[in-house]
């Protein structure tokens, strides 16, 4: 039987400690002078990416390659697809090259979950629209279980463009089922509707939860994503959402402060924040190969 993972949502606690624990033994691989075992040898997976990447397709590549699998990655730009071809047939294509796993970046919402009905290839969902980036949910759970030890009970304030965000989504999921309080913060035009079943409180100004939080989740302001203006100014969002230094000092002292990449520096935070000691931003990078490691073995390692 083939195994996915298209979403954190629905995902059993027991299920996600369990990839979070076997991280730990990847993570030490990765410590050694020749990061490679041999694993995955013999498997072969696919990278397609309709939107662009720099972190999740290169921590995929390389949690592949360093497991021994052969990976390679097709880049729609330059693929069939700009001939026309469809999604059904790009996912027929490479299933018929025998693949055993394709990880996928769309635009669309849900478009993983439709390839998963096309092919019989494992399918793991890289980001779905404004819909979900599950391995990113587990890396960021992964990074902040290593600071906080437990994940149950910890104050987690999500700041900023949520209505764009598949890693909010995912976060918020992640974090409600691993038992965590989950305070979202943002201008109402940044707000999904109906956000409030999510489990989370709601809070329109950076400084309502900066004492409060144990953990600082920064997210970007995704412009490419909004089809008109929905923040008044540039200096109206720094003054009510920005984390910067001043903000910084009146936080928790052992406050973590994440972000997933890329990063407008000097919008949604400061460079000072970003590379200050509580900000933990290429430790989440450098744990997203392991979490993927351990992830590409519970999904394609044999256990069953
Ligand atoms: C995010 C994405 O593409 O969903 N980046 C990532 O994968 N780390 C977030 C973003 O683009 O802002």
């Amino acid at each position: 039987m083939k195994r996915d993972l298209l979403q954190l949502n629905g995902m059993p606690k027991e299920e996600i400690d369990f990839i979070l624990e076997s991280t730990d033994a990847f993570k030490e691989i990765l410590s050694r002078p020749i990061k490679k075992v041999p694993t995955l040898r013999g498997k072969t997976i696919v990278t397609l990416f309709y939107e662009a990447s720099t972190r999740t397709r290169m921590s995929f590549e390389l949690a592949g390659k360093r497991m021994g699998a052969d990976i390679s990655n097709i880049t729609v730009s330059t693929s069939s697809v700009k001939k026309g071809e469809s999604f059904k047939h790009t996912l027929k294509t490479i299933e018929a090259m025998d693949v055993d796993m394709v990880i996928i970046r769309h635009s669309q919402a849900g478009a993983p979950h439709l390839a998963s009905k096309y092919i019989k290839s494992s399918i793991i969902n890289a980001g779905d629209g404004f819909h979900e980036h599950p391995t990113q949910g587990l890396l960021d759970l992964y990074t902040i279980k290593r600071h906080k030890k437990n994940l149950e009970g910890i104050n987690v304030a999500i700041v900023g463009d949520i209505a764009h965000s598949r890693v909010a989504r995912s976060d918020i999921i992640g974090l409600k089922t691993m038992g965590a309080n989950v305070t979202v913060v943002a201008p109402p035009t940044l707000l999904p509707f109906g956000i409030d079943i999510m489990g989370v409180d709601i809070k329109y100004c950076i400084d309502d939860v900066i004492e409060w939080a144990d953990v600082l989740y920064i997210l970007r302001v995704q412009f490419e994503r909004q089809a008109s203006a929905l923040i008044p100014s540039v200096r109206e969002y720094q003054s009510y959402y920005q984390l910067n230094s001043d903000r910084l000092k009146r936080a928790k002292k052992d406050v973590l402060v994440l972000h997933p990449g890329p990063m407008n520096v000097g919008l949604e935070i400061t460079d000072e924040v970003a590379t200050s000691v509580n900000a933990h931003i290429e430790e989440q990078v450098h744990n997203g190969v392991a979490v993927r490691m351990a992830l590409l073995y519970y999904l394609l390692g044999g256990i069953n």
